[in-house]
């Protein structure tokens, strides 16, 4: 989603140390070299030959498509203003599952209503709204039959509600909620097109009322504990579903993202609050604490604490009860990529999309099992917690985030591990982790194990007040972003690392040398989403504000939009244009590569993400051509059969 940045974020004040204040002469002028001096550095000291050429052996799928190469053969698709999904020539499109369809719930499937005359309770049973990441799991390793998984980010109570918000109730809060939180559907391939199979047994609508728990280290906190459930582990729902992960051993992370836009803050917020955005005014924006008043902070100081985790869903089991896992860490999460190191265990690598936040990696103390989530039930649950320190000489140090260890002690506030948890960017600021430039969604080369983050935008950097750019988020007032990567010095649980800019995104057209960017290939800012697929090409999703798309330095930019990239190469071509005020996000595949799937979020947005219920289709009439706009997952195949992107 794109932000409100007046009403959130920015709370990192911390002091940590950015090249503007380190003496060595040498880095400063690597600095103030900006943009030339980067990339530079991207053929220098880490040249092809360190971080695109140390592959190593992928395994499965990875191995065998990987060796099919990276190439990409489709014909780029021109920039232009239209209110449709655009695929290059040879492909299609297929609209697959939108706001308000039925999750397909025996029994229980609401038709939608276009005039958003649903109920709270029929909302429970249908997509919710603003599609966001999504993973598919194979059913017995099939490539035409498996389970889509998707976040539904947040809502446009605009569109939501048949006269918007001119009134308020119980009952639409109700509604909100419930077109919050996670999809499983299950879906098949039939000839050349997927259906949704109804009824279906996974059928699953998860939401901001579904009760969860929480484990790991922070289980039971005193910060974690409230009227509602003073046991400190029993939490209702998730929210502001974000990016996403998926597990080898079957399960899907969904990532708690913007979570203190929906806590009403007090007067005078502490230290903590502050931190953490958790601001009076907040909960204008949707309103929950007028009729539930956990999201009132003045009543229930604790509440807050209990978001920004990362859940772990099991999609096989109905049934199952979504499970927090705090040894990954509170943050406004994005995503959530998981590999394993040769041993076995689990990484996750997780960005924080805030201004001057931070990445972060978790590696897990025991190996995967066999036996799929029911052997792994506690593996994310025991582990180390790093933050990334991004160094000016190209390489890095994941820091520990260890109670006991360093700065992370008692008389600094962090008496026991579940302090470090809870308050994770607190500690990521005493260790004096790089500020980063909004970092989106992380991916893993399944055949370089390289990892690559995009770095959205920021556009407070280097103002005045601001942190000062640094060898990782070089340019001032960073309207368009970047996309780093990284080699870690041995395994995946390595400490230390390799980084370079993979791009710098932006519009050489214009007259701004900092909007400029380095692209080999076609023009885009803002990206977001983000996968290297089991053939090694990078797919960028580019989520640009509504209230930017086509203005100012984004002039020639007026649609979001999904571009594809040989790593090895560089290359970068444009593959999808979405509709009218829609932004590209989520983002799997078959593990064929011949379908691909990705979700159009929040058609028709209009500059103050809030739509005119009265005029519900202003701005995009897409996907029906009537009633409402509707977020909606699209599958792309090639009408040849063969792999995407060749
Ligand atoms: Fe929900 Fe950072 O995008
Ligand atoms: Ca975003
Ligand atoms: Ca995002």
């Amino acid at each position: 989603m794109a932000k409100d940045f007046d009403c959130m974020e920015n709370s990192n004040r911390s002091a940590n140390p950015t090249i503007h204040e380190v003496s060595d002469p040498a880095r400063r002028t690597f600095v103030r070299g900006g943009l030339a001096a980067t990339v530079a550095g991207l053929f220098g000291p880490l040249a092809a030959g360190t971080l695109a050429g140390c592959a190593t052996a992928g395994s499965g799928n990875a191995a065998s498509l990987g060796r099919a190469g990276r190439g990409i053969g489709f014909k780029s698709v021109p920039m232009a203003t239209v209110d449709r999904v655009v695929v290059p020539e040879g492909y299609s499109a297929q609209v697959l599952y939108r706001w308000g369809d039925a999750v397909g719930v025996a029994g229980q499937m609401p038709a939608f209503k276009s005039d958003a005359s649903n109920t709270a309770d029929e909302q429970a049973l249908q997509a919710g709204m603003h599609h966001d990441g999504m993973a598919f799991f194979p059913i017995e390793g099939s490539a035409q039959r498996g389970l889509l998984v998707m976040n539904h980010e947040y809502v446009d109570d605009g569109l939501l509600h048949a006269d918007g918000m001119k009134t308020w109730s119980a009952e639409k809060v109700r509604k909100s909620m419930n077109a919050h939180g996670v999809s499983v559907i299950e879906i098949q391939r039939e000839g050349s097109g997927w259906q949704q199979v109804t009824p279906s047994k996974f059928a699953r609508r998860i939401t901001a009322l579904t009760p969860m728990t929480l484990t790991g280290p922070a289980a039971g906190h005193a910060m974690l504990r409230t009227a509602g459930d003073p046991t400190g582990t029993r939490i209702l729902g998730t929210y502001n579903n974000c990016a996403n992960g998926h597990t080898p051993w079957g399960t899907y992370l969904t990532c708690e993202e913007n979570f203190a836009d929906y806590f009403e803050g007090v007067d005078s917020p502490d230290a903590h609050q502050r931190r953490w955005g958790i601001r009076k005014g907040n909960g204008a924006k949707y309103r929950w604490h007028e009729h539930d008043e956990r999201f009132d902070v003045a009543k229930h100081p604790n509440e807050s604490n209990r978001y920004g985790w990362v859940v772990e869903i099991d999609p096989q089991d109905p049934t199952s009860t979504p499970v927090k896992r705090s040894a990954l860490g509170r943050a406004a999460h994005e995503g959530a990529a998981t590999a394993l190191t040769a041993d076995g265990r689990a990484v996750v690598y997780m960005g924080e999309d805030s201004r001057f936040e931070y990445i972060y990696k978790f590696v897990s103390r025991d190996r995967v099992k066999p036996g799929g989530a029911a052997a792994n039930r506690e593996l994310l649950d025991h582990g180390t917690l790093y933050v990334a320190r991004f160094d000016v000489d190209g390489t890095g140090e994941w820091l520990p985030l260890v109670q006991g260890q360093g700065p992370l002690t008692a008389d600094k506030g962090f008496a026991n591990q579940g302090d470090v948890l809870i308050k994770s960017r607190q500690a990521s600021d005493a260790l004096g982790a790089t500020k980063m430039d909004r970092p989106e969604w992380t991916t893993v080369d399944p055949i370089t194990k390289e990892v690559y983050c995009t770095l959205t935008n920021n556009s407070n950097r280097g103002m005045p007040g601001q942190p000062f750019m640094d060898a990782a988020n070089p340019r001032s007032n960073n309207t368009m972003g970047q996309i780093i990567r990284w080699k870690e010095t041995g395994d995946l649980d390595a400490t230390k690392f390799a980084w370079n800019h993979l791009v710098l995104a932006g519009d050489p057209k214009q007259s701004r040398y900092e909007a400029q960017g380095n692209i080999k290939g076609d023009t885009f800012g803002s990206p977001d989403g983000l996968m290297v697929d089991a053939r090694g090409v990078l797919w960028i999703e580019t989520d640009v504000s509504t209230s930017t798309l086509g203005k100012g330095e984004y002039v020639n930019l007026p649609n979001n939009q999904m571009l594809a990239c040989d790593p090895t190469k560089g290359e970068i071509r444009r593959f999808l244009l979405g509709p009218a005020g829609c932004e590209i996000t989520g983002l799997t595949a078959t593990p064929d590569l011949k379908s691909l799937f990705i979700n159009i979020q929040h058609p028709g947005e209009p500059a103050n993400e809030r739509s005119d219920p009265d005029k519900p289709l202003a701005i995009s009439k897409w996907p029906d051509g009537a009633g409402r706009p509707r977020s909606a997952t699209v599958v792309i195949t090639k009408n040849d059969g063969g792999v995407i992107g060749t």
